[in-house]
C-alpha cells in the first residue's frame, strides 16, 4: 500500500488546472446506459472510481474506452444485473440502477451498504422508482427493481438530511424513458445534478428545472448518443484553495467554476483567506492572520460536506474557537483523531467539532479513513513542521487526479512511497 511522505512548512506557489468532477462524471457515465448509441464524455478525471465505473459498464455488456480524459461508451446490448462485488465496492455505482430500470424495465444491483461517514441508505432512490410504478425486491444483498412500464408521477425526495444527490440523479434518469410527466420535489440542486440533466437533454431527454428543488421530466420513447464535457471539480478546487491558505502561499486555479464555490469562498474569506477572480482563474492567498469561523454543512448552495474536513485543517491553524457542525452525514469526523496526532486541539460534541485553533502542527504518521478526510490530513501535513506520513492513500486516489504531482508543481515536498 502506498503513502504520502510530506515535509511540511513550504508555502504553496504557482498554478494548477482543476480536473473534471468525479461526482458529475460517475452518473453521466452511467447515463450512457440509457441509449444503444455511442456517447463521448470528455474531461473525465482519471481516478480509481471512474475506472471502476468503466469496469461496471463493461460487466453490463457495454463497450468502454478511456483515453486522454475522454470516455467513449457504447451500451449497444446490455444486461440488467451488475457484478455484485464491483458495485458493492463503490457506492457511487448505485446510479446505474435508474438507467437500467428505464432502458430494460429491470435492474438488479448489490445494495451499496454503509461507509465510514454514515449509514447511507437508498430508501429515497427506491421511493422514487416505486412512484414510477416499479416493484422493489431486496434479496440476497441485491436490490431488484422491475416494472412492466414506467409512468410519470410526482415524488417528494426530501429525507433526514434534506435532498439526495444520487437519488435525484437516479430518479431523473429512470423518468427520462417513462410515459408522461414526472415531477421531483425537494430535488438536489447540486451542480453535478445540473450537469447530468444537461447531458441527458443532449441525448434527447426533456428535463427542466435542474438546479432548483423542482425538476420536471417529460418522458420520451428513446434517447440517442451524445457528447459532453464534464464540469470542473469544485471539491478538488476547494481543497487546493484551503491548502493555499493553510500553507500561507498563493495558488492560482485554472478552469475552476467560481459560481459553484460561493459558500466555500465566503467561509475562506471569513477565515482570512482571500479568493479573487483573475480572468477565468481563481487566486487564493492569506490576507493577514487566519481567523476562526463557524461552519455548518448543508445541501447545495450551502457549505458542502465534502469540504468540511479540509476546512477543519485550515481552522486548526487559526487562533480562536471555530465550531464545525456536520448536518449531512452522521459520522464524518474520522479525521479529528488523526489531526490530533499532528497536534490539533479538537473536541467532538454531538454533530459539532469544537476547534481550538492556533497551535502549531508537527508532523507524524497518520491514517486516511475516507476520501475527504485524507485530503484534510494532506493539508495539515503541508502546514505542519517536520515530516508527515499519510497512510492508505488509496482513499485519495479515488477522488483526486494526480494530487501529488499537482502539489509538487506548487512547490510542495511530497512523494508517494510504499507504506513502511
Ligand atoms: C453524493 O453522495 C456525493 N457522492 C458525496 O460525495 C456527497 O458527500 C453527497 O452527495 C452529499 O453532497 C457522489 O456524488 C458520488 P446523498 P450521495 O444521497 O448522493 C441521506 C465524496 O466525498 N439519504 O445526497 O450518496 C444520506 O444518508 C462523496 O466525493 C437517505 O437518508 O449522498 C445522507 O445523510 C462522499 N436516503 C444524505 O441523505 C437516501 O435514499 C445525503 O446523501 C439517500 C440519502
Amino acid at each position: 500500500m502506498e503513502s504520502f511522505l510530506i515535509k511540511g512548512g513550504v508555502p504553496l506557489h504557482g498554478d494548477i488546472v482543476v480536473s473534471g468532477s468525479k461526482n458529475a462524471a460517475l452518473p453521466i457515465m452511467a447515463a450512457a446506459l440509457l441509449t444503444d448509441e455511442p456517447c463521448v464524455i470528455r474531461r473525465v478525471p482519471d481516478l480509481s472510481d471512474t475506472r471502476f465505473m468503466l469496469k461496471i459498464l463493461e460487466s453490463l455488456g457495454a463497450r468502454a474506452e478511456f483515453a486522454g480524459g475522454a470516455a467513449t461508451l457504447h451500451a449497444r446490448k446490455i444486461q440488467g444485473y451488475a457484478d455484485y462485488e464491483l458495485v458493492r465496492k463503490m457506492r457511487g455505482s448505485i446510479c446505474i440502477a435508474g438507467p437500467l430500470l428505464a432502458r430494460l424495465r429491470k435492474a438488479r444491483v448489490s445494495l451499496p451498504g454503509g461507509c465510514v461517514i454514515g449509514a447511507r441508505p437508498i430508501n429515497l432512490h427506491l421511493k422514487g422508482f416505486e412512484s414510477l410504478g416499479a416493484k422493489i425486491k431486496i434479496e440476497g444483498g441485491y436490490v431488484e427493481a422491475s416494472a412492466k412500464k414506467l409512468v410519470g408521477n410526482s415524488v417528494f425526495l426530501g429525507g433526514r438530511a434534506g435532498p439526495t444527490v444520487l437519488g435525484t440523479a437516479n430518479v431523473m434518469m429512470a423518468a427520462t424513458l417513462g410515459e408522461g410527466i414526472t415531477v421531483i420535489e425537494s430535488a438536489a440542486c447540486e451542480p453535478e445534478v445540473m450537469d447530468l440533466a444537461k447531458f441527458l437533454n443532449a441525448m434527447g431527454a426533456q428535463i427542466s428545472g435542474a438546479g432548483s428543488p423542482t425538476i420536471t421530466i417529460a418522458g420520451v420513447e428513446k434517447l440517442h448518443g451524445a457528447e459532453h464535457e464534464v464540469i470542473p471539480d469544485r471539491i478538488e478546487a476547494a481543497t487546493f484553495l484551503a491548502a493555499a491558505g493553510a500553507t500561507n502561499g498563493e495558488v492560482t486555479l485554472r478552469g475552476a467554476c467560481a459560481e459553484h464555490l460561493r459558500a466555500v469562498v465566503d467561509k475562506l474569506n471569513e477565515a482570512g483567506v482571500a479568493v479573487e477572480r483573475r480572468g477565468a482563474n481563481l487566486v487564493a492567498r492569506r490576507k493577514g492572520k487566519l481567523k476562526p469561523a463557524d461552519i455548518t454543512t448543508l445541501p447545495y448552495a450551502g457549505f458542502p460536506t465534502d469540504v468540511q474536513a479540509q476546512m477543519m485543517s485550515l481552522l486548526a491553524l487559526a487562533p480562536g474557537i471555530s465550531i464545525i457542525t456536520e448536518r449531512i452525514f452522521e459520522s464524518r469526523f474520522m479525521h479529528v483523531s488523526e489531526l490530533a496526532r499532528l497536534g490539533a486541539d479538537i473536541e467532538i460534541e454531538g454533530p459539532s467539532a469544537i476547534v481550538k485553533g492556533g497551535r502549531p502542527l508537527s508532523g507524524a504518521p497518520v491514517m486516511a479513513s475516507d476520501l475527504r478526510a485524507s485530503a484534510a490530513l494532506v493539508i495539515a501535513g503541508l502546514a505542519a513542521k517536520g515530516e508527515t506520513q499519510v497512510n492508505r492513500i488509496y482513499h485519495l486516489d479515488r477522488g483526486y487526479e494526480q494530487m501529488d504531482a499537482k502539489l509538487q508543481k506548487l512547490g510542495a515536498r511530497i512523494e508517494r512511497v510504499e507504506e513502511r
